[in-house]
């Protein structure tokens, strides 16, 4: 087992912030999280998980031991009546996993096209897009208990998925995620090793998105394959979103927030063009990103960290930001948009 002691996370995270994770571990199998786990210096140490950093905020050096997640390989397991049952390993790229399953004749995952990240962090805020999210495609996941180093598998129901959310969010004791089924939380507590996805032998696309539409009528095609949805995705992510590579930024940085019919009406009298979705439970979804918009926020900065001038859901780094200056930034959002609509934007990835 090979500690690594001040590694540079610059290219570990994908806002591209500067900070050093104090000690590092490269986790390429089950057994070196198990080796880890018996060694006496580090069994008992604070330990935090790192995927494609993707979603988080580094505000500081890391102090725990980081366990970077390289586990690889990728198959289908098992065919069942209605589904083939892929499986991936948790350090697998994701985007490069999702071109696999369809170059491998296994549609389903197309919608969620070029998200940045791992495998192994998607069920841990639930990954959606274009209609479809993570939990839609889940078949179950393995994972190894951090305290215990006990490898267990978890179904849907008990990753108690909601919108952006799972038991990996949450701290043991904390309440269950709206939506969500009461689980012991699991927030720094498990790491996920493979994952496994039930793809549907019977394809059909998910459209009636708005920019998939527009897609669809420009290309005046009104069944689309499987690879046409990968290949719009990709076209209006990179139109609309920065690309990580180039512009520091973790994807949308709040959630979109969920009021009741009544607070809608109320902010729909005031605001007639904001845009919401009504929901089969009866709240409706306000979308983020215009409420920061109407904020006037587009384009703006704090420091180096800044509002993507495209996109106002998504912060990003000009060069050089500090986690200090993204969280000044979302702070000051936060304040703006709950001063103009009463609402609190609540932060998507994991400040660390
Ligand atoms: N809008 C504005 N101004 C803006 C941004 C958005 O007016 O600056 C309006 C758009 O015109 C549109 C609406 O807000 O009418 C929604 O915008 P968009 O379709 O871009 O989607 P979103 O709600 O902002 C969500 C997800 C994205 C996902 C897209 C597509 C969340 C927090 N974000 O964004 O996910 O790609 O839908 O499904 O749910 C992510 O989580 O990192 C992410 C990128």
């Amino acid at each position: 087992m090979l500690v690594e002691k001040n590694v540079p996370l610059e290219a570990c995270n994908t806002f591209h912030i500067v900070a050093k994770a104090l000690s590092l571990v490269r986790v390429r199998s089950q057994a070196d999280v198990q080796a880890v786990l018996a060694s006496p210096e580090w069994a008992a140490a604070p330990k935090f998980v790192l995927g494609g950093g993707s979603n988080i905020v580094l505000t500081g050096d890391v102090k725990p031991l980081v366990l970077k997640v390289e586990i690889q390989g990728r198959q289908r397991v098992q065919e069942t009546a209605k589904a083939h049952i892929v499986e991936a390993g948790a350090g697998e790229d994701w985007h490069e996993f999702v071109a696999w399953t369809l170059a491998q004749g296994y549609p389903g995952l197309e919608n969620m096209a070029l998200i940045p990240g791992t495998v192994g962090a998607s069920p841990v805020q639930n990954v959606g897009a274009y209609g479809v999210e993570l939990q839609d495609r889940f078949e179950s996941l393995d994972a190894i208990d951090l305290h215990t180093g006990q490898v267990f598998t978890l179904n849907a129901a008990q990753c108690a998925f909601g919108y952006r959310d799972s038991v990996f969010k949450h701290g043991a004791g904390a309440p269950a995620p709206v939506g969500g089924h009461q689980t012991v939380g699991l927030k720094d507590r498990a790491l996920i090793l493979r994952v496994r996805f039930a793809l549907p032998k019977v394809w059909k696309p998910v459209l009636g998105y708005a920019d998939l539409d527009k897609k669809m009528a420009e290309h005046q095609c009104s069944s689309p394959t499987a690879q046409q949805i990968f290949d719009w995705v990709c076209e209006i992510r990179r139109a609309k979103l920065p690309n990580p590579q180039l512009i520091g930024n973790a994807g949308s940085f709040f959630k979109n927030p969920t009021v009741s019919p009544e607070q809608c009406a109320d902010i729909i009298a005031r605001e007639p063009r904001v845009v919401h979705y009504h929901l089969a439970d009866g709240s409706v979804k306000l979308a983020a990103g215009w409420l920061i918009d109407a904020c006037g926020w587009k384009g703006k900065s704090v420091g180096n960290a800044g509002v993507y001038d495209k996109q106002a859901l998504v912060l990003v780094n000009r060069g050089g930001a500090t986690g200090g200056e993204v969280m000044t930034l979302a702070k000051a959002i936060q304040t703006s948009v709950y001063e103009r609509f009463g609402i609190l934007l609540e932060p998507e990835p994991v400040v660390v």
